[in-house]
């Protein structure tokens, strides 16, 4: 298999020189611009640690190419377990199988990363057994539909206080298992999400109000994360630079935003949008058409110093290359696209397009609109249905 060494298929950046031109992310370089945005698949062990057929699934995609693997979603909080087989970074029973997951992607060339979450009111009580968090108690309106149980408090200062020390500590976890950059998920209406945004935090004190307190436990978590790992890791911070509900996030929010998360050490920022009101907005349907967020992406560029990613419904290298090569985005993520076919970026850079399996873009890999346990895939063949299950004998 080639690696990213000079002169190999993959270093020689002749097709899309863009794409394939390296990037320093705070101390991490990478050796292309394609990332494997975080996707919750389901494929854990059921405690959470990493079973045979994530690391299957991880590795297929660093072996094809891709510049940086945002493993996960993993969950920080024991109380926010909110999947049965969703990765888990809440304690250090995780250490041992998140170090060969970390170690494997980093030998195939590929930069190991992790996406950390607490879920906050976008789960269910009937599965976390736990009162679900909030800043707000306000109920989110699509999971309360599903659970008679629902059930969110508004958290105290001392909740606060603990769910940033669980994220410091989860990422410290990261690090120590190998990870070279740890996403904190502010995206898409989860908890720290909630907190941002004016359409869920309603709090009248220090962590809600003016941008600045909703802002505030990010940055908290940011500079925790910096005070204990300086420069041995980097800090991407996803967001949804507009959340498509009334009273919600749109982009020009971002201007104090982004500079507050830069100061507080973020070294990347990575745009998606929607919350579970808005779901197409996460995972883009082909109603929405070809790469439908790339303006929300470049408008916060404007805002950032740090590297800049966008994402949602990006295809082809060539839609990556003209992104990056235009200025809109530093980094593109492909998420479906290399589920479909983990080989996208080698076939491309070497001129075999034409063997690409192409995502159908049917999005039955949305289990949980499905109604699936897991992530399933309907053309590549290592995950459809049928050599899938709660059964399958890889997940040991
Ligand atoms: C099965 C699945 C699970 C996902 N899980 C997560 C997640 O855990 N965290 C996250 O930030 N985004 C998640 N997403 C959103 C993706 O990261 C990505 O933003 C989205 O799929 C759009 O990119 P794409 O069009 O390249 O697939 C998920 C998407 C899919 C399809």
């Amino acid at each position: 298999m080639d690696n990213f060494n000079e002169g190999s298929e993959m270093s020689s950046g002749k097709r899309y020189p863009a794409v394939f031109s390296t990037l320093n992310v705070g101390q991490i370089k990478l050796h292309n611009r394609i990332v494997f945005p975080a996707c919750q698949v389901n494929y854990a062990n059921t405690d959470g640690t990493v079973s045979d057929k994530l690391l299957d699934f991880y590795t297929a995609i660093a072996d094809g190419g891709c510049g940086m693997i945002f493993t996960g979603t993993a969950v920080v909080s024991s109380d926010s377990v909110a999947f049965d087989r969703v990765m888990r970074i809440d304690s250090d029973h995780c250490i041992p199988g998140l170090k060969k997951l970390f170690y494997e992607i980093e030998k195939r060339g590929s930069v190991p990363a992790v996406q950390l979450i607490h879920y906050g009111r976008q789960a269910v009580n009937a599965v976390t057994g736990f009162d679900l968090l909030a800043p707000s108690a306000i109920p989110c309106p699509v999971m309360s539909e599903f659970d008679p149980n629902y059930h969110v408090r508004e958290m105290t200062i001392n909740d606060i206080g603990r769910v940033r020390s669980d994220f410091i500590e989860a990422a410290i976890r990261a690090v120590d298992a190998g990870a070279k950059m740890v996403e904190v998920h502010a995206a898409h209406g989860y908890l720290l999400n909630e907190f941002l945004s004016p359409y869920s935090n309603y709090r009248t004190d220090a962590y809600g109000g003016s941008t600045g307190r909703r802002a505030r436990l990010i940055t908290e978590i940011i500079e925790g994360i910096r005070t204990r790992l300086g420069s041995r890791v980097a800090i991407s911070v996803r967001v949804s630079g507009n959340e498509f509900v009334d009273g919600g996030l749109t982009p020009p929010d971002f201007k104090e935003i982004i500079l507050l998360f830069e100061r507080a050490g973020m070294d990347m920022l990575n745009v998606s949008a929607g919350v579970y009101e808005s779901m197409e907005r996460i995972v883009p349907p082909v109603t929405l058409g070809d790469a439908p967020h790339v303006n929300i992406a470049s408008e916060l560029k404007e805002f950032a110093t740090v590297p800049v990613c966008a994402v949602g419904s990006i295809f082809s290298l060539e839609t990556a290359e003209s992104i990056i090569s235009s200025g809109k985005a530093d980094l593109v993520a492909m998420g479906r696209a290399q589920v479909a076919d983990p080989e996208i970026v080698r076939k491309s850079a070497s001129g075999r397009e034409t063997a690409i399996r192409k995502c159908a873009w049917c999005n039955e890999c949305t289990f949980w609109t499905t109604g699936d346990p897991q992530m399933y895939c309907s053309v590549n063949p290592a995950l459809k249905r049928e050599n899938g299950g709660e059964s399958n004998e890889k997940i040991t």
